[in-house]
C-alpha cells in the first residue's frame, strides 16, 4: 500500500467517521515527536506534554494552535522547498491530534503507550575540541530582559577548521535563542561587508546542533573573537544561565571544501511611521558554482515576511524559501533536504515586507522612521545563506 496524502487523509477522515483517536494508542508519539522537544519537565516550551494529564489539561489549547498552525513553530511555506529540520506536522498528524481533541480527549489502552522518550543530557555531538562560555546570565522571574551579548577570545593556537557546531544551555527553559557571530582578527568579519557582524551559527531550543555536510568545514582564524547573543524568555522562575558553544575540528588535510556563508542584504532601509506594508529587496551574485544547504533570514520585530527567489543566468526563476509570516521571536535556520546547485552568475533575491503600523502588535514604536540598525528597535534585512562550492577548494566568495 502506498501512503499518498490522498489515502492518509481518507484514512484520517475514516478514522474520525468511527471512533476518535486515543492518547495512548496515537496521540502520545505524535506529542513525543513534534512536540517534547521543547514541552517537557525543564524545556523552553511553557508547560509539558508528557503525560495524558498534561494534554488532556491543555488540549482547548492544544486544538487552537494545531489548528491555526502556530504549533509546532515552523514558518517555511511547505509549498516551497525541502527542509531536513522541519518541524512541520504531517497532515495525518495533524488530522490525529484535532480528531483526538473533538472526540473529548479519550485516553484509550495505556498498555499501548510508547515508552517515554529521552533526551541527551550533554554534548550530542561528543565531547566538543573546544568549549567557549559565553557570558553566565541572571534572568529573573518576569519581564523583558535585553539580548545579552558576550565575547570571548580563545587562545586557538592555529587556524582551525570546524566541522560540527553544538549550542548547550544551562537554563534551557528560559533560552529562546542563540546566536554566534565571528570578529576575524584583523577586525573584518567573514565576508560580510558594511558592519555586519559576521553570522556563525545560530541556536533554537530543539536544534542546538549542526554538523556540516561531510568534506566541509567553516575556516576559523587564529585570533578569532566569538560574539554571542542570547535571548531570553523569562518563564515565572527566576533562573542562572551558562550558555556554552562546542566546536569540533576537522583534519585540515581532510577538508576540501570551504563552507561558507554569505548574504543578500539591504542597509538602505527606511520605513515610515505606521505604513503597513514596507518593501525591501537585495540581491546576491554568485561568482562560482556552489551548493547552497542553510538559509537564515533575519528580521527585526517589523518584518513580516521573507521571500528568497534565485534568478538563474537564463533568466528563469525558482523560489527556495518562502517565510509568508516572520515571527522575531523564531531565528530558524532553514537546512535544505538536498543541497541546491547554484551556477555562477546566477543571483539570489530576497524580498523582506515590514508592517510599522500600530496594526502589528509586535510594533514597540509605530511614529517612529525606522533604519537599519542593530538595535532591536532597529530594522534589518539579512538573507543569510550557506554555501560551499561546488569545485572543491577553499576561499571563494570573499
Ligand atoms: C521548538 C520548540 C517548540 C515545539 C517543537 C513546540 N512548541 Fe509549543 N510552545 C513553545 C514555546 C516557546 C511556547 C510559548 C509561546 C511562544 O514563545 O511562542 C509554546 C506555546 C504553546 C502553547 C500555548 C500557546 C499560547 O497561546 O500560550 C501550546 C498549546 C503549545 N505550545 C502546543 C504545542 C504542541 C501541541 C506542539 C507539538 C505539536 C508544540 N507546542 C511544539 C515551543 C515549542
Amino acid at each position: 500500500m502506498r501512503w499518498t496524502p490522498g489515502l492518509v487523509l481518507a484514512l484520517a477522515a475514516l478514522a474520525e467517521a468511527g471512533d476518535p483517536p486515543t492518547y495512548h494508542e496515537q496521540v502520545a508519539l505524535i506529542l513525543q515527536e513534534r512536540c517534547q522537544v521543547c514541552h517537557r519537565a525543564g524545556g523552553v516550551g511553557p508547560f509539558p506534554l508528557e503525560s495524558y494529564d498534561d494534554a488532556a489539561g491543555w488540549a482547548a489549547m492544544l486544538g487552537e494552535v494545531v489548528e491555526s498552525r502556530r504549533m509546532p513553530p515552523w514558518h517555511a511555506d511547505p509549498q516551497v522547498g525541502e527542509f531536513e529540520n522541519s518541524r512541520r506536522l504531517s497532515e495525518a498528524e495533524r488530522e490525529t491530534l484535532l480528531a483526538w481533541v473533538r472526540g473529548g480527549t479519550p485516553a484509550g489502552d495505556p498498555a499501548q503507550t510508547p515508552a517515554p522518550r529521552t533526551w541527551p543530557e550533554g554534548w550530542t555531538l561528543g565531547e566538543p575540541d573546544v568549549v567557549l562560555d559565553a557570558a553566565a546570565a541572571d534572568v529573573p522571574a518576569t519581564g523583558v530582559v535585553e539580548y545579552v551579548y558576550s565575547e570571548v577570545t580563545p587562545d586557538l593556537g592555529e587556524d582551525k577548521w570546524v566541522t560540527g557546531i553544538e549550542v548547550k544551555v544551562g537554563a534551557r527553559e528560559v533560552v529562546h535563542h542563540v546566536l554566534v557571530f565571528l570578529k576575524f582578527p584583523d577586525g573584518t568579519h567573514p565576508r560580510l561587508k558594511g558592519g555586519l557582524k559576521g553570522y556563525f551559527a545560530s541556536a533554537l531550543p530543539g536544534d542546538m546542533v549542526a554538523m556540516l555536510p561531510p568534506g566541509t568545514a567553516k575556516r576559523v582564524p587564529r585570533g578569532t573573537t566569538f560574539v554571542f547573543q542570547v535571548h531570553y524568555a523569562p518563564n515565572g522562575k527566576a533562573q542562572h544561565d551558562q550558555t556554552q558553544l562546542g566546536l569540533h575540528f576537522g583534519d585540515p588535510q581532510a577538508v576540501e571544501r570551504e563552507a561558507q556563508t554569505v548574504a543578500l542584504f539591504n542597509t538602505e532601509l527606511r520605513l515610515p511611521p505606521g505604513a503597513a506594508d514596507y518593501v525591501a529587496r537585495a540581491r546576491y551574485r554568485f561568482k562560482e558554482d556552489v551548493y547552497l544547504y542553510g538559509l537564515t533570514p533575519h528580521l527585526h520585530l517589523r518584518g513580516k515576511s521573507f521571500d528568497y527567489v534565485l534568478i538563474k543566468p537564463d533568466g528563469s526563476t525558482q523560489e527556495v524559501l518562502r517565510i509568508p509570516a516572520y515571527d522575531f521571536n523564531w531565528q530558524t535556520t532553514y537546512r535544505l533536504r538536498e543541497p541546491l546547485l547554484i551556477e555562477k552568475g546566477s543571483k539570489m533575491l530576497g524580498i523582506a515586507h515590514y508592517d510599522n503600523s500600530p496594526d502589528n502588535p509586535a510594533n514597540p514604536d509605530p511614529s517612529a522612521t525606522v533604519r537599519f540598525g542593530e538595535q532591536t528597535f532597529d530594522e534589518m534585512m539579512i538573507g543569510y545563506m550557506d554555501v560551499y562550492p561546488v569545485a572543491g577548494g577553499r576561499g571563494g566568495q570573499r
